[in-house]
């Protein structure tokens, strides 16, 4: 039921309100990530099944969350659930905690199909995989700052948690963006370790680039904005330049674009072999999982040997310092490899990717038409099987353009169309999958037109 507080919108789903409440007892804000709330409660779902989510008052939703995009074969694909359980039963263990094949077979699939990583390393998350690029890349260059992008995000890592979504007020000069700290508990001297840099602007990225190049040690992007905003070509092949030349880590970070908008991601599509590439979401399979990968040479620094074990009673202390650290009890789990093999098997088999893509231009296509027909200012987005939904006519750059859309409007509508059973975290953006059919993208824009008439006529 849609409820409207002044001029909020909000609902009541009775089951999902009480749940929060228990929730918020026992953990903090009822969530277990931050980006999981949303007002005036996040909806707690039982049952998800192909493009749809159970939620636990019984309403059922075409999901284009995704698990903000990692379920990319959809919720519970009888192929990815197979290949978990035989891999299961077959090897008779959860995780060995030793090497094994699969390991090898997942790193080199990868190398085939992102070229710039030579050599790759397996964590659990996206966040652990920017932690070693950024290591890596500080060893190698033996400097000590970085650089990122204003409204980019790479994780929850100290160095990086800067200027993802910086108020008016703060962000600063367009062409010199103020570093903002985006998290409490961080201390204020971290701020000296990270440039922000304004995307999509050459001029003055190679303006400041060039000032700090010394102690540059890498340059962190994502080659598509949140997913959905395009680096310019010319943009991304000049800064490309500019690291080679000034010997500063170029690291691409495809958490988010990794086989969503290719199957080689957004460098393929670039042609751009950056010198690292982080990826995440899809690669599991919908487990937790990471992965970084680069340059023979600059990977070859977290090269374990026998004698350079910081966990070793009695190693050599000079030997471990000169190998970049990296461990973790989890990484290159066999089951979420397995989930992630059969996940990649499926996006290379009868164009499955290619799919994907028709089906979310369709999408895009039949919903600006819809809002056109209402004479709204509005766009789609995005790249691949990644889009975002802005209310501007404007076109849109970077983090500062997104200024220009109006949020609350959408708010309004992402809060309806709750109710009216399309599954998005507000404002966020949509992915699609292999299981979206296009009953889904119908009923998806005739829930839009009915939203759209709820919030014109409040
Ligand atoms: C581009 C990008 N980098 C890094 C991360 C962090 O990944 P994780 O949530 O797996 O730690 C995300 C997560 O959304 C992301 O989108």
């Amino acid at each position: 039921m849609v409820k409207v507080k002044g001029d909020v919108t909000t609902y009541e789903k009775i089951a999902s309100s009480k749940l929060f409440q228990h929730a918020e007892t026992v953990i903090p804000g009822g969530v277990t990530a931050n980006i999981k709330h949303f007002y005036p409660y996040p909806i707690f779902m039982k049952e998800g099944k192909g493009s749809k989510l159970i939620d636990v008052d019984g309403m059922e939703y075409i999901d284009y969350s995704l698990c903000y995009g990692a379920l990319i074969t959809g919720h519970g694909h009888p192929r990815i659930v197979n290949a978990t359980i035989n891999h299961l039963k077959e090897t008779g263990t959860i995780i060995f905690g030793t090497p094994h094949e699969l390991e090898i077979t997942m790193a080199e699939k990868i190398t085939k199909l992102y070229p710039s990583m030579e050599q790759i390393r397996f964590t659990n998350s996206g966040t652990e995989a920017v932690l070693l690029a950024i290591r890596l890349a500080v060893a190698y260059t033996k400097k000590s700052r970085i650089a990122k992008f204003e409204g980019h995000y790479h994780g929850g890592l100290n160095q990086v948690l800067v200027s993802v979504n910086p108020s008016k007020k703060n962000a600063g000069e367009e062409t010199a963006p103020n570093p903002v700290l985006e998290s409490s508990g961080i201390a204020e001297n971290e701020l000296d370790n990270t440039l922000v840099l304004p995307f999509n602007n050459l001029q003055a990225t190679e303006s400041i680039v060039r000032k700090h190049a010394h102690e540059l040690a890498a340059i962190i992007l994502e080659p598509v904005q949140g997913g959905f905003i395009p680096a310019e070509e010319s943009f991304i092949h000049g800064l490309k330049q500019l690291t080679d030349e000034l010997n500063i880590v170029l690291i691409f970070d495809e958490v988010k674009t990794g086989f969503r908008v290719d199957l080689g991601g957004a460098q393929q599509i670039f042609n751009i072999k950056p010198d690292i590439t982080t990826l995440g979401k899809v690669l599991g399979g919908g487990f937790p999982v990471g992965a970084v990968g680069g340059r023979k040479e600059i990977m070859m620094q977290s090269a374990a040997n026998a004698n350079g074990d910081v966990f070793a009673v009695g190693g050599d202390s000079k030997k471990t310092k000169n190998i970049v650290f990296h461990s973790g009890t989890y990484n290159g789990h066999p089951l979420v490899l397995a989930a992630g093999m059969e996940t990649i098997h499926m996006l290379e088999t009868d164009q499955l990717l290619k799919d994907v893509i028709s089906k979310t231009m369709l999408l895009r296509t039949r919903l600006e038409k819809l809002y056109a027909s209402y004479c709204i200012d509005m766009q789609t987005i995005g790249m691949g099987s990644i889009f975002n939904i802005v209310f501007t006519n404007e076109t849109i750059k970077n983090y500062r353009d997104m200024w220009k859309s109006d949020t609350a409007f959408r708010e309004k509508l992402d809060t309806e169309l709750l109710n009216l059973g399309i599954y998005l975290k507000p404002l966020n953006r949509y992915s699609m999958s292999v299981v979206h059919t296009l009953e889904d993208i119908d009923k998806t824009v005739e829930a839009h037109e009915l939203a759209l008439k709820r919030v014109l006529r409040k």
